[in-house]
C-alpha cells in the first residue's frame, strides 16, 4: 500500500537542486538563494531569467548584451506563423504554445549549432511573439510585426498583444508577475519537464511535456479558474454566500492551497498589492472586493490562504488581458525555470522511474480469443 501522506509524491524527496528553496510554512522562497521579494522588488524579469538559466545575477554589461540577444531572437520564422495561422480561433491559447514550441523544434532543432542554452533564450524570446501573433491574427485578421522595440519581455508582449502605447503600471505588475512566476523547485510541470530530460530527448520535448502539464486546473489553470469564479459574483455578500456553499459540497476553490506551503504563500502579497493598485486605477468597485472577500472566507472556514494565482487573475483582468491568456503568461515566465531544470537535469542525468504498487489481479492464464466467446 502507498503511504496516504506520500499520494502524489507528497514530501518525497525526488531529487537535488541547487535552483530554488521553498519553505513549507511559506515564508520563504529563494532563487539560487536570493528572496523572492527582494527579488520581485528590484530586479528586472531578464535578470532573474539569467540568474535562474546561468546560476548569477548579471553585470550591466551582461545584462545589456542578454537583453539584447533576446530582442534579437522575437521574429518567427514564417512556417511557424503559417502553423499558428491554421490553428483555430477555438483553440486554448495553451495549445497555441504546445504546439508553437513542437512546431520550432522542427524548424531550429537542437544540434551542434543549437545548444540548450540558445534554444532557452530562443523560447523565452518567441513565446510572447507566438501568442501575440496568433491572438491578434484571429482577432483582428492582423500579421502583426514582431519588433515592438520595447526593451523588457513584458514590454514587448503588452505591446504586441495590444498595439499602441503601453501603460506603465500594466508593465511593471507584468514584469513582477514574471519573476514570481519564473521558478518554483520540483512542481508538476518541472518534474515532467525533468522526468522528460531524464531519457536523453530533446530540450523541445522537454518543453512540450511541461506546457501540456501547466495547463490543467490543479496547476497553472487555476489562475483561470480563479478569474472565472470571481467574475460570477455580483457583490462580496453574494460570493461569501456562494463559496460556503461550495465548501459545504466539498467543491475546490481554485486559486487556494498549495501542496509545499502551509501557512502562506509567499508571491500572494506581493502580487495582492498590484490587483489592489490596478483596480483602484480602473475604478473598480466590485472584482477586487470579491476577491478580499473570498480571501477572508477561505481563512475564516478552511484555514486555507490564496496562492500566487489567486489575485495573479484580478490582476491580468486589470490589464485587459483575456482570462485564457492567464496560463500562458505564466509559460512566459516558468520556461526560465524549466530551462534551468533542464539542464541541471543533464549535468548529473540518472533515468528517473520510479515503481509502483501493483493492486490488479493476480496472475492469471490467458484465454484465447476463439475460447472467450
Ligand atoms: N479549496 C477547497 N478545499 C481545498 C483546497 C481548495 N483550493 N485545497 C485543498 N483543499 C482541501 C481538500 O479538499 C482536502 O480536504 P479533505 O482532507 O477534507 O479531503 C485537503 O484540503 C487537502 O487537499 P489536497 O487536494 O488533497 O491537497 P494537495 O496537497 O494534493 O493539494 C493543491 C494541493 C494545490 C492541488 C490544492 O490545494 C488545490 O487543488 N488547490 C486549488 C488549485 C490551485 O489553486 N492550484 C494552484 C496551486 S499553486
Amino acid at each position: 500500500m502507498v503511504d496516504k501522506k506520500t499520494e502524489g509524491l507528497a514530501g518525497i524527496q525526488a531529487g537535488e537542486t541547487a535552483i530554488c528553496t521553498v519553505s513549507a510554512e511559506g515564508h520563504e522562497l529563494r532563487y539560487r538563494g536570493y528572496s523572492i521579494q527582494e527579488l520581485a522588488g528590484g530586479a528586472s524579469f531578464e535578470e532573474v531569467a539569467y540568474l535562474l538559466i546561468h546560476g548569477e545575477l548579471p553585470t550591466s554589461s551582461v545584462l545589456e548584451d542578454y537583453r539584447n540577444r533576446l530582442k534579437s531572437f522575437r521574429e518567427l520564422p514564417s512556417a511557424l506563423k503559417l502553423v499558428l495561422e491554421n490553428i483555430p480561433k477555438t483553440a486554448h491559447p495553451m495549445d497555441v504554445l504546445r504546439t508553437g514550441c513542437s512546431m520550432l523544434g522542427t524548424l531550429e532543432p537542437e544540434g551542434k549549432t543549437r545548444d540548450h542554452f540558445a534554444i532557452a533564450d530562443r523560447l523565452l524570446s518567441a513565446f510572447p511573439s507566438m501568442l501575440a501573433y496568433w491572438f491578434r491574427f484571429w482577432k483582428e485578421g492582423k500579421r502583426i510585426a514582431l519588433n515592438s522595440g520595447d526593451a523588457s519581455l513584458a514590454g514587448h508582449f503588452l505591446h504586441s498583444l495590444q498595439g499602441g502605447s503601453v501603460e506603465e503600471a500594466r508593465r511593471q505588475m507584468l514584469e513582477v508577475s514574471l519573476v514570481l512566476y519564473a521558478e518554483h523547485e520540483f512542481n508538476a510541470s518541472t518534474f515532467a519537464a525533468r522526468v522528460t530530460a531524464s531519457t536523453l530527448t530533446d530540450f523541445y520535448s522537454a518543453i512540450t511535456s511541461a506546457i501540456g502539464t501547466l495547463r490543467g486546473s490543479l496547476h497553472g489553470g487555476a489562475n483561470e479558474e480563479a478569474m472565472a469564479l470571481i467574475s460570477r459574483f455580483r457583490s462580496p455578500d453574494e460570493a461569501e454566500k456562494e463559496i460556503k456553499v461550495m465548501l459545504s459540497k466539498k467543491e475546490k476553490i481554485m486559486g487556494f492551497g498549495h501542496r509545499v506551503y502551509k501557512e502562506c504563500d509567499p508571491r500572494s502579497d506581493i502580487i495582492k498589492k498590484w490587483a489592489r493598485e490596478l483596480s483602484k486605477k480602473a475604478g473598480d468597485t466590485v472584482i477586487y472586493p470579491v476577491a478580499e472577500r473570498i480571501e477572508a472566507v477561505m481563512w475564516r472556514e478552511k484555514r486555507l490562504f490564496p496562492n500566487v494565482d489567486f489575485y495573479s487573475a484580478p490582476a491580468y483582468h486589470f490589464c485587459d488581458i483575456r482570462t485564457d491568456l492567464f496560463t500562458p503568461l505564466f509559460v512566459m515566465a516558468r520556461i526560465t525555470g524549466w530551462a534551468a531544470h533542464v539542464i541541471e537535469q543533464r549535468a548529473n542525468n540518472k533515468l528517473i522511474r520510479p515503481a509502483a504498487t501493483y493492486i490488479g489481479p493476480s496472475a492469471r492464464a490467458f484465454v484465447p480469443l476463439q475460447k472467450r466467446g
